[in-house]
C-alpha cells in the first residue's frame, strides 16, 4: 500500500474511453521510455481536487489493437511521472450470468491466456532473476474505493470476479468461452494482461474497472456485433466516468 505523500492517479482508458471528460487538462507530455513509446502523450490534469494522469491505451485516436499495445512503455511512462496507483479501465465480455451488457465489474482475480506480448521488465541483461509475487493481482485497497463509489452511485456492479485475458484481436469461439467458464472466468477482455503484472513489477497499486459491453461468445442467442458493443459503451460509460470522478481523491489520499 502506498501511504506516503499524495501522487497523481494514473488512468489507462480503453475502448470507449479515449478522453476523460471532466478532466481539467493542465498539459500533455510525450515520453520516451527504455521500452519504446507509450500509446499516446500523457495527459495531465485534475479530476475534482485530485491530480490525474490519463493515457489512452489504444492511442488517441483509437488505433492500436490489444496485442500491439506497448504495455511496458505505458506502465513505465506512468511510473516515471510519479504514478503509484493506477486504474485500468477495460471493456469486457460477460461470461457470468449476472454480468451482462452495461454491468460494471471490479475483478479480484485474473487468468492470463495472452501470448507473445512484452510482458515483463525482468528480462535481458539482468543482474539476477526476479520473480514477483502475483497472488493477488489487484490492489485490495484500490478495489474497495471503486466498490464504495459504485455503491454510493447506485450502479449495477459486481465487487469481485475473475478476468480472463485473451490475445485478440478476434473475439473468442463459444468453446473457448466455455473453457474459460470452466476455468472460473467471469469476464473476458484483451487488455488486462500484461498490464496488471507490469504494474506489480514496478510496485504500483493496480485496479481494474471493467465495463461489460457484450455477452461473451456463445452466451447469447446471437453473434457479437460492433453495434451491440457500441450501444453498451454508450449506456455504461457514464457510470465508469462517475466512479472515476468519485474514487480518484480517496485513491490518492489513503484512509488511515
Ligand atoms: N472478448 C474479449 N474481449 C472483449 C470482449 C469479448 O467478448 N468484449 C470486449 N472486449
Amino acid at each position: 500500500m502506498n501511504t506516503d505523500k499524495p501522487s497523481p492517479i494514473g488512468i489507462l482508458g480503453g475502448t470507449g474511453l479515449t478522453t476523460l471528460s471532466g478532466l481539467e487538462i493542465s498539459g500533455e507530455k510525450i515520453i520516451e521510455t527504455p521500452w519504446g513509446s507509450p500509446s499516446a502523450p500523457l495527459v495531465f490534469g485534475a479530476l475534482g481536487s485530485q491530480q490525474v494522469v490519463f493515457l489512452a491505451r489504444h492511442g488517441h485516436p483509437h488505433r492500436i489493437p490489444p496485442h500491439e499495445v506497448n504495455y511496458r512503455a505505458n506502465i513505465w511512462a506512468l511510473q516515471e511521472v510519479g504514478v503509484k496507483t493506477l486504474v485500468g479501465v477495460n471493456a469486457v465480455g460477460g461470461i457470468h450470468p449476472a454480468m451482462g451488457p452495461a454491468h460494471i465489474v471490479i475483478p479480484d482475480q485474473l487468468i492470463d491466456y495472452t501470448w507473445g506480448r512484452g510482458h515483463t521488465f525482468y528480462e535481458g541483461d539482468l543482474e539476477e532473476v526476479t520473480h514477483i509475487d502475483f497472488t493477488f493481482p489487484y490492489s485490495d485497497r484500490g478495489r474497495q474505493e471503486l466498490i464504495r463509489a459504485a455503491l454510493d452511485l447506485g450502479l449495477s456492479y459486481s465487487e469481485s470476479g475473475v478476468y480472463g485475458a485473451t490475445q485478440g484481436p478476434r473475439l473468442e469461439t463459444a468453446a473457448e468461452v466455455l473453457r474459460m467458464e470452466r476455468d472460473g472466468c467471469d469476464i473476458v477482455g484483451m487488455t488486462g494482461m500484461p498490464e496488471a503484472a507490469l504494474a506489480a513489477e514496478l510496485g504500483m497499486d493496480y485496479v481494474c474497472l471493467g465495463l461489460v459491453v457484450n455477452w461473451a461468445a456463445g452466451k447469447s442467442d446471437h453473434i457479437i456485433t460492433m453495434a451491440e458493443i457500441q450501444a453498451a459503451i454508450d449506456e455504461g460509460m457514464a457510470g465508469i466516468r462517475a466512479i472515476l470522478e468519485r474514487s480518484v481523491h480517496p485513491l490518492g489520499h489513503p484512509r488511515p
